[in-house]
């Protein structure tokens, strides 16, 4: 394969994690410095800085930072894997996650030849895998450093690390290893002909997720960083439960935003590949909630019906609530705008919560809901949800917007949905607290 011009720029750094083995090598401890940067976070700056965004997010390249490398670790840490694959290992933070949990042999050449064996990455980009290579070397000196207090010299330390390479992980044979590491790239790819939970355009990161496991020994592991709508989000509901279908997973933890960088949300999935049989425990994707009432109880909870820029302006004149119209809070009447609409309208008494809202923004509410009154029916547009009470009229929707504005409802939506539209579903399920 050729390097891929997107991502030739990165070759500068290459270059320097091989000088900097180079000088590791004749010098000896005077380049220590520079190992530990090139081991934590500068591959990830220097990305960014060689690699223009566009094309970062056209081929999903986002390395992941030490703080989620920590956590990958740490889960490792919990198995007895001696052998592991990241599909996509970009620069290697999370093969280097593995090596945390290899021990190392009586010399640098015995080390190389052993993790050599059992470590394996693809990445599309040579420049990528290059870096990959050259900081695993750099892990193994350093390793022998702190053991021995010197540094080791061996010819060609990178040698031995053949396994990672330049590959299209959709086409690579089966490499059966004891635990897959993934952080995957979060495009949109069309699902695959055979696919059971999705049609049409979805996330690549859900497909790489179940591709990988072919590669995984009965009993073995995956360790991966996922985007956050794949364990909240009602579209990836089929996806969650054929995960469930062929793994016990056996923990879902939520990381908050990727990196400051990179403003998505994601969640650390592990889970064991199912030996036999069917699962023995159930999967809390998120907490388990109280027994008792919820919204959806109480409320018929729908998304405004016009969609301005699609639906024709046919029909009656209606009063048209619209996202920016609304007050942050309290209550609003009749809107003043209007427009031509034949769809489905909602009779005030209702509550109207902004669909957009940012998850862990401490400062407001996420679902700010605002009270509707009037006598004449309004045509709502779709950035807006809609919670009309069953019974109980204004007292009623004013006892939801009370209960939207506390802080424990904040820290359900996020435990629920941490990605910036909120559900119908998201809604509905908040047990009714008033
Ligand atoms: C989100 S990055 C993560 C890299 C690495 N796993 C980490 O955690 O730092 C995803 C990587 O997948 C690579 N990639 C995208 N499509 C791929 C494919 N079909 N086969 C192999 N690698 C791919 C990208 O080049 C990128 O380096």
């Amino acid at each position: 394969m050729d390097s891929v011009p997107g991502s030739v720029a990165y070759l500068e750094h290459t270059a320097h994690i091989d000088r900097v083995l180079g000088s590791l090598q004749s010098q000896g401890a005077a380049a220590h410095g520079q190992v530990e940067q090139l081991l934590d976070g500068h591959s990830a700056a220097e990305l960014r800085r060689l690699v223009p965004l566009s094309y970062r997010r056209q081929v999903g390249a986002f390395f992941t930072p030490s703080h989620l490398r920590a956590k990958v670790a740490e889960a490792l840490k919990a198995t007895s894997a001696e052998s592991y694959l990241d599909p996509t290992c970009g620069a290697g933070d999370l093969l280097l996650a593995a090596t945390e949990v290899m021990p190392i042999r009586a010399t640098v050449s015995e080390t190389l030849a052993d993790w050599g064996g059992k470590l394996h990455g693809w990445d599309l980009h040579e420049e990528f895998i290059r870096a990959a290579r050259g900081r695993i070397a750099l892990t193994v000196l350093r390793r022998h450093y702190e053991s021995s207090g010197r540094f080791e010299t061996s010819p060609d330390l990178v040698q031995y690390l053949n396994g990672i390479k330049q590959a299209d992980a959709n086409t690579q044979k089966r490499t059966l290893v004891d635990a897959v590491v993934l952080n995957p790239p979060f495009t949109r790819a069309p699902a695959p002909s055979s696919c059971s939970w999705a049609q049409g355009k979805t996330s690549n990161a859900a497909i790489f997720f179940l591709d990988a496991l072919q590669h995984i020994k009965r009993g073995g592991h995956i360790v991966a960083i996922l985007p956050d709508s794949l364990r909240s989000g009602t579209n990836f509901r089929k996806w969650r439960a054929t995960v469930e279908g062929c793994t016990d997973v056996t923990r879902v933890e939520r990381l908050g935003v990727f990196d400051e960088h990179t403003d998505i949300d994601v969640f650390l999935l592990v889970a064991t590949v199912r030996e036999t049989g069917p699962s023995q425990h159930a999967v809390q994707w998120w907490t388990k909630q109280p027994e008792g009432r919820t919204v959806g109880d109480l409320f018929e909870v729908r998304v405004g019906t016009v969609v301005d820029n699609r639906d024709p302006h046919e029909g009656e004149s209606r009063p048209f609530l619209v996202a920016r119209d609304l007050p942050a809070s309290g209550r609003s009447n009749i809107p003043p705008r209007r427009r031509l609409f034949s769809g489905r309208l909602f009779e005030p008494p209702f509550v109207a919560i902004r669909r957009t809202s940012r998850p862990t923004d401490k400062s407001s509410a996420r679902a700010a809901g605002v009270l509707v009154t009037g006598d004449e029916p309004v045509a709502v547009d779709n950035h807006l949800l809609v919670a009309k009470p069953s019974k109980g009229g204004v007292k009623a929707c004013n006892a939801l917007i009370a209960m939207l504005a506390e802080s424990s409802t904040n820290a359900l939506l996020d435990d629920r949905i941490s990605c910036r539209h909120l559900t119908v579903s998201a809604i509905k399920q908040l047990p009714w607290r008033a």
